[in-house]
């Protein structure tokens, strides 16, 4: 069975404003898309699989992960699961990359691999983005079909001021429910666990197993009975008072 909320694949790569990718997976989650990372090399420099990990409430990949995934080359299982790749933040060097179609990376081997549309976010120094080797390799990617968003002007985190910020967040969200509208409304993370285990005919831990039925009828019958008083000791005095002892 095939789960109905779509796969965004997210790749990040080596540039300071690695850290806001992290809020992205985390709304793209909420808003009900699976989302699986993979990090380059240049990406750890920045931010650590296991905050994405934390959000997504699944594995994030590196270069350093098995080889197989879901029985298959891990690049064919992420590139052909993905309704859409973005990556955010692109750099220079992962452009440059893609551009001249290299594959010596889990990230630039997937983007050869996958149909899906492919969403590019470049953050960089202005000088970079306006260097003449950047701007042709953009134009051939773009001559391709791929998409860029960004970057935006302002100020960088490098002191200069021009074209180079990542795209801001909310805005990337928009684009890429763009590119995929999400099907599923808002899970949380129990109900998203429980769809997931449901594709793969297994129950989830936190749900009542089999055994447990029992135990919930128990409960359910014992809410039921009527809770006994606790006996009163009569006493003489109250004894006579009671409709006991009226009847007599
Ligand atoms: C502190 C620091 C910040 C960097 N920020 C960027 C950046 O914003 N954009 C960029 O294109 N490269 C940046 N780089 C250079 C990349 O990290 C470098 O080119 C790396 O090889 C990119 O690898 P990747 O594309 O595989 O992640 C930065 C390097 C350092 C040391």
């Amino acid at each position: 069975m095939k789960n109905s909320a779509p796969t965004v694949l997210l790749g990040v790569t080596g540039s300071v404003a690695a850290f806001r990718t992290i809020d992205l997976a985390s709304q793209l989650t909420k808003g009900g898309y699976l989302v699986d990372v993979v990090l380059t090399s240049g990406a750890l420099q920045f931010v650590r699989p296991l905050s994405f990990e934390a959000v997504t409430h699944r594995s994030a990949y590196t270069d350093q992960s098995p080889g197989i995934l879901a029985g298959r080359a891990i690049h064919i299982a992420l590139a052909e699961r993905a309704g859409v790749v973005v990556v955010a933040p692109a750099t220079a060097d992962l452009i440059g990359r893609h551009a001249c179609g290299l594959a010596q990376d889990l990230l630039t081997t997937l983007l050869l691999a996958t149909e899906a549309p492919v969403l590019l976010a470049p953050a960089m120094n202005t000088r970079m983005w306006r260097h003449p080797a950047v701007r042709d390799n953009v134009a051939l990617l773009e001559r391709r079909g791929v998409r860029f968003v960004g970057p935006e002007a302002g100020l960088l985190s490098c002191g200069t001021e021009g074209p180079g910020r990542l795209w801001p967040v909310d805005q990337l969200y928009a684009k890429i429910e763009e590119l995929v509208p999400r099907a599923a409304p808002l899970l949380d993370s129990r109900e998203r666990e429980g769809k997931e285990l449901a594709a793969l005919g297994q129950r989830p831990s936190s749900l009542p197993q089999e055994g447990d039925k029992s135990k919930e009828r128990n409960e359910m019958a014992d809410k039921k009975k009527p809770v006994k008083k606790p006996a009163v000791r009569k006493t003489e005095k109250s004894s006579k008072k009671g409709p006991a002892a009226k009847k007599k």
